[in-house]
C-alpha cells in the first residue's frame, strides 16, 4: 500500500519515495518482498501516483491506482480484481514501513498458511496513533480498534497492529467487499476484517515481532531520521561483524553496498554510496565521501577526500582534501595529495601529484611527478582533448598543458610553462618569458600632497 498522502512529511515528494539508506522507502519494502518470490506483486498508488510509478518502472510488478483514497480497506478493494482466482496467501505490506525483515514475513505467511488471518503485532511503550489489538477474556484476538475510535480503556492497550498482515485470498475478498465506513475517519478500515474473521470462526493469529525497528513507520522527517539511524546501526554492526574497524558506528553512513577485505579501518563521518569495494589493510580518514569506487589493498585515504566512479590501485595514498572524479584510474602506489582533482585520467605506477593540481582527460605514465599548481587545459570551450604525459616526466609547478598535447618520456617541463606543442622526450622544455632584470629601474617615490 503506497497511496497515502504522507501529510506530516510536509513535502512535495510522495512519502514512499523519501530515501532511507539511499533507497526510497518503497524500494526497501519491494526488495524484501522480492526475496519472498511471490507469485504476483501489486503496488497500490494514489497520491503522487505518476511519480511513484515512474520510480518503479522496469520492476516486475503491477501498479494499481486508488483514486480517491478512502482508507486501507478501500485500497485492498482496488487490487482484488488483479489477484489470481482460487486459494493462496496475500501478504499486505506498507510502503512506509521499510525495515521489515524477510524472515519475519516468511513466518507470517506460514502462520497464515492460506487458512488463518495472521497479524504482525508489537508491544509499544507509546502506542498512540496505532490500531490496538483487542483480546477476549480468554486471550484470543477479538478485533482491532483504531486509535481514533478507541475508548480510554482500549487506548491503554500497548499491543498494536503493525499494518502488516497475511490473509487467505478467498476470505480476504469476501471480508474486504463487506467493509463499511461508519467510523471516526469515515474510512474503509482494512483492520475491520479481523472482527469478521472472528465471527466466521476463522483462526486469527497475532504474531509479535521482537525488534520494533522492523515495524516502525515513517510519517514525519523526525521519524525518517530516527529510522535512518536504526538502519545505519544495523549496517555498521554488520560491517564490524565482518571485521571492519569503525572508529564510531554512530558516525558511519552506508547508502549502498560496501565490501571490505581484512584490516580495514574507517574513521568517523565517512559516507559510502553506490557500490564500493575496498581491499585489505586500507585506512579511510575522517569525513570522506566514497561513491561507486574500487580501492585496492594497502591504500591510505586521508581525511576529507571525495571519490566517485574511480579506482585506486594498491599501495596508493590519496588526500587529505583530494577529489577523484569519474574515470580516475590510479595505478599502484600513486600519490594524490591535497586539493588535487583527477577526472577521466589514468595514472601509471608510482605517479605523484601532491599539491593543488588538475588532471583531466590525461594519460599519465609511471613515476611522473606532476608539480603543484599545474593543470591540464582539456577544454577549448567546445570539445575536450587528451593530454599524454609519458613515463618519468617531471612537470614543474604552475604549468598549463594545453590539450591535445604530448609530453615525451623523461621530459622535464620548467615551472610556469604553458605547453601547447609537443615536448620532446628527455629534454627540458621551457615555455615562459625569459627572466629580465632592469638595473636602471627606480621605484616611484610618493609625491607630496598640495
Ligand atoms: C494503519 C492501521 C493501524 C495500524 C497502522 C500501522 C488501518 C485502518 N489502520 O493506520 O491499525 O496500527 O496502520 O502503521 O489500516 N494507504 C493507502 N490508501 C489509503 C490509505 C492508506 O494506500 O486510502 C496506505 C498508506 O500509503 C500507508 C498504509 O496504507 O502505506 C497505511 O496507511 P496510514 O494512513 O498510514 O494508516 P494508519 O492510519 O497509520
Ligand atoms: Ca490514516
Amino acid at each position: 500500500m503506497a497511496a497515502g498522502k504522507g501529510t506530516r512529511m510536509k513535502s512535495q515528494r510522495p512519502k514512499v519515495l523519501h530515501r532511507l539508506g539511499g533507497r526510497p522507502l518503497l524500494q526497501h519494502v519491494l526488495d524484501t518482498a522480492a526475496a519472498l518470490q511471490a507469485a504476483r506483486t501489486l503496488v497500490i498508488t494514489g497520491h503522487g501516483a505518476g511519480e511513484v510509478e515512474a520510480a518503479l518502472a522496469g520492476l516486475d510488478l503491477q501498479c494499481v491506482r486508488q483514486v480517491p483514497q478512502l482508507g486501507t480497506g478501500h485500497a485492498i478493494q482496488q487490487v482484488l480484481p488483479h489477484l489470481p482466482e482460487g486459494e493462496g496467501t496475500v501478504l499486505i505490506l506498507n510502503g512506509d514501513v521499510p525495515l521489515i525483515r524477510e524472515a519475519t514475513l516468511r513466518a507470517l505467511a506460514a502462520a497464515c498458511g492460506g487458512r488463518a488471518l495472521a497479524l504482525l503485532t508489537v508491544e509499544l511503550a507509546d502506542p498512540g496513533g496505532y490500531g490496538r489489538i483487542v483480546r477476549a477474556a480468554g486471550g484470543g484476538v477479538r478485533g482491532i480498534v483504531e486509535h481514533k475510535d478507541a475508548s480510554p480503556d482500549q487506548r491503554a492497550i500497548r499491543e498494536i497492529y503493525s499494518g502488516i498482515m497475511a490473509a487467505p485470498l478467498p476470505a480476504l475478498r469476501r471480508w474486504v467487499m463487506a467493509l463499511q465506513n461508519d467510523n471516526a475517519q469515515r474510512e474503509y478500515y482494512l483492520t475491520d476484517i479481523v472482527a469478521m474473521a472472528v465471527s466466521e470462526g476463522v483462526p486469527v493469529v497475532a504474531q509479535a515481532v521482537a525488534d520494533d525497528t522492523e515495524v516502525l513507520g515513517v510519517n514525519s522527517p523526525l521519524q525518517l531520521a530516527g529510522l535512518e539511524r536504526r538502519l545505519q546501526k544495523r549496517l555498521a554492526e554488520a560491517q564490524m561483524e565482518a571485521g571492519v574497524r569503525l572508529a564510531d558506528p554512530a558516525r558511519f553512513d552506508l547508502r549502498g553496498a560496501l565490501s571490505c577485505g581484512e584490516d580495514v579501518e574507517i574513521d568517523v563521518g565517512c559516507v559510502f554510496e553506490g557500490t564500493v569495494r575496498v581491499g585489505s589493510r586500507v585506512s579511510v580518514g575522517a569525513h570522506c565521501v566514497i561513491r561507486d569506487a574500487e580501492i585496492g589493498d594497502d591504500v591510505v585515504i586521508h581525511a576529507f577526500t571525495h571519490i566517485e566512479g574511480a579506482r585506486v590501485g594498491h599501495g596508493g595514498r590519496v588526500g587529505p582534501y583530494a577529489r577523484l572524479r569519474p574515470g580516475a584510474e590510479l595505478g599502484a602506489e600513486v600519490h594524490i595529495g591535497n586539493f588535487v582533482e583527477v577526472k577521466n585520467s589514468t595514472l601509471g605506477r608510482g605517479a605523484k601529484a601532491n599539491h593543488l593540481a588538475y588532471l583531466g582527460d590525461a594519460t599519465v605514465g609511471a613515476r611522473v611527478n606532476y608539480g603543484a599548481g599545474s593543470i591540464t587545459a582539456n577544454y577549448d570551450g567546445a570539445n575536450k582533448h587528451r593530454t599524454v604525459i609519458e613515463d618519468d616526466v617531471h612537470v614543474g609547478s604552475n604549468c598549463v598543458l594545453v590539450a591535445p598535447v604530448t609530453i615525451g618520456a623523461g621530459a622535464t617541463i620548467a615551472g610556469g610553462s604553458t605547453i601547447a606543442r609537443p615536448a620532446p622526450a628527455g629534454q627540458l622544455t621551457v615555455a615562459r618569458a625569459r627572466q629580465l632584470s632592469v638595473p636602471t629601474w627606480k621605484r616611484p617615490a610618493k609625491t607630496k600632497k598640495g
